[in-house]
């Protein structure tokens, strides 16, 4: 076990002083998180010591590369519970779910069942290919707090449903969906289920056996890996519903000129010449990760969650999306000042206490309009945040509150 006090020691970006000697406070987590010194060297490690390509050489070097990758793959693996030839790697969720929605061996009059709090990432792809295709799509409601309806889910979905597609966590209201209910009803169905874990992966243990599902997809960039690496679990059996999207060397294990023979799993989905850096830096992420402990992870990031609240709701101008209970959220919390632009607030946060966090629709546009609302900032924890940190944030929002509201 790492000793999480001395965590922040580990990543270079957090003693970074601004010019007025003002550390950074990064609340920026659900977009992309900070990178420890370990995922850095190992990434340079690969490309000082043993950079060959994978799978392609006989001689000591390109196999070295092969062993690291792959032993990089079942590290990745076991971390949420599949096995190695289950996981592929992908460019990130967004790949995850492109790979999903364009491998489906669609049929006419196939139908989509998604959510109206998904991420852009997990609603384009499906309006992309039901065009294409002429697939129906719908999206189940959400009840408050913010989660997926699970009645409109089962209204929604149908003999012809072919695929549930859902997150794990919104990214804006930090709330988690039931996935092993939604994967057990779709399942009574007849329909496969894809989980958007790029927000869950991250911050808690999630085991794909556990919440029974068919896809489940995570970005390597949100969990202290690399940018540009990702992942994507196919259940074991299920990759006959799907045609590998793209073509090329590696994903085959025989080629004439009018035929191939697809290789076996999981290669047969990475085509071409893999993120063989990222998949190491992820390893080493995952490695990083289960040395600190998914379940320290998830309680500090509640508690953070708890006082981030707190410090929101003591401030009469400040509207908190989602629900107000801790243990119902991930480390994520949206809101707004009455009134104000969230693009402004979040430059105020930045000009006066150095505190990073997003503003904006945050990819979900639909989810906003619900909402009522246009935009909103948002403010995400991660391991190495501090109640310090939360002091400072209380500090610098009041005086932005004080000025603001003395304006208006
Ligand atoms: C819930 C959710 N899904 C998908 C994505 C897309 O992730 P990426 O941009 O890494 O593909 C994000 C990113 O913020 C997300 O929060």
């Amino acid at each position: 076990m790492r000793d999480p006090s001395r965590l922040r020691d580990d990543f270079p970006t957090l003693s970074r002083r601004r010019w007025d000697g003002k550390p950074l406070i990064y609340f920026d987590n659900a977009a992309t998180s900070l990178k420890p010194r370990q995922v850095i060297d190992a990434v340079r490690r690969y490309y000082e010591d043993y950079s060959a390509n994978v799978h392609r050489g006989v001689y000591a070097l390109s196999q070295e590369a092969t062993e690291l990758y792959e032993e990089s793959r079942a590290e990745v693996a076991s971390f949420i519970g599949c096995k190695p030839s289950e996981l592929v790697f992908v460019k990130n969720t967004t790949e995850g779910i492109n790979l999903v929605a364009y491998g489906i061996k669609w049929r006419p009059g196939d139908g989509i069942v998604s959510s109206v709090m998904e991420h852009h990432s997990n609603m384009i792809p499906w309006q992309i290919v039901s065009r294409r295709f002429g697939l129906r799509l719908s999206y189940a409601e959400i009840s408050p707090p913010g989660r997926v309806d699970l009645e409109s889910l089962e209204e929604k979905i149908t003999e012809n449903t072919r695929l549930v597609a859902i997150c794990h966590v919104s990214n804006v209201l930090g709330t988690m969906n039931d996935v092993k209910r939604i994967a057990r009803l779709a399942h009574d169905h007849g329909s496969l289920v894809l989980v958007d874990a790029a927000q869950s992966v991250p911050h808690m243990p999630v085991n794909v056996r556990d919440l029974e599902c068919d896809f489940l997809t995570f970005s390597g960039h949100k969990l202290l890996g690399p940018t540009g690496i990702g992942c994507l679990y196919i259940r074991e059996g299920i990759e006959e519903e799907l045609d590998p999207p793209f073509g090329g060397g590696e994903m085959i294990v025989h080629v004439e000129l009018d035929g191939y023979r697809l290789n076996e799993m999981p290669w047969r989905f990475e085509p071409g010449t893999p993120n063989i850096a990222g998949a190491i830096g992820l390893a080493e992420a995952v490695r990083y990760l289960k040395s600190v402990g998914m379940d320290w992870i998830r309680e500090h990031e509640r508690m953070l969650t708890a006082r981030a609240l707190e410090i929101l709701e003591g401030l009469e101008c400040v509207e908190v999306y989602g629900p107000r209970n801790p243990e119902e959220r991930c480390g994520i919390v949206s809101f707004n000042l009455r009134g104000v632009s969230g693009d402004l607030v979040a430059a105020l946060l930045d000009e006066y206490g150095n505190i990073a966090v997003r503003s904006g629709y945050h990819c979900a546009q639909p989810l906003h309009k619900i909402l009522g609302i246009q935009s909103s900032v948002r403010a995400s924890f991660y391991l190495y945040n501090t109640m310090e940190e939360l002091d400072v944030f209380e500090e610098v929002l009041s005086r932005i509150c004080r000025e603001l509201m003395k304006e208006s």
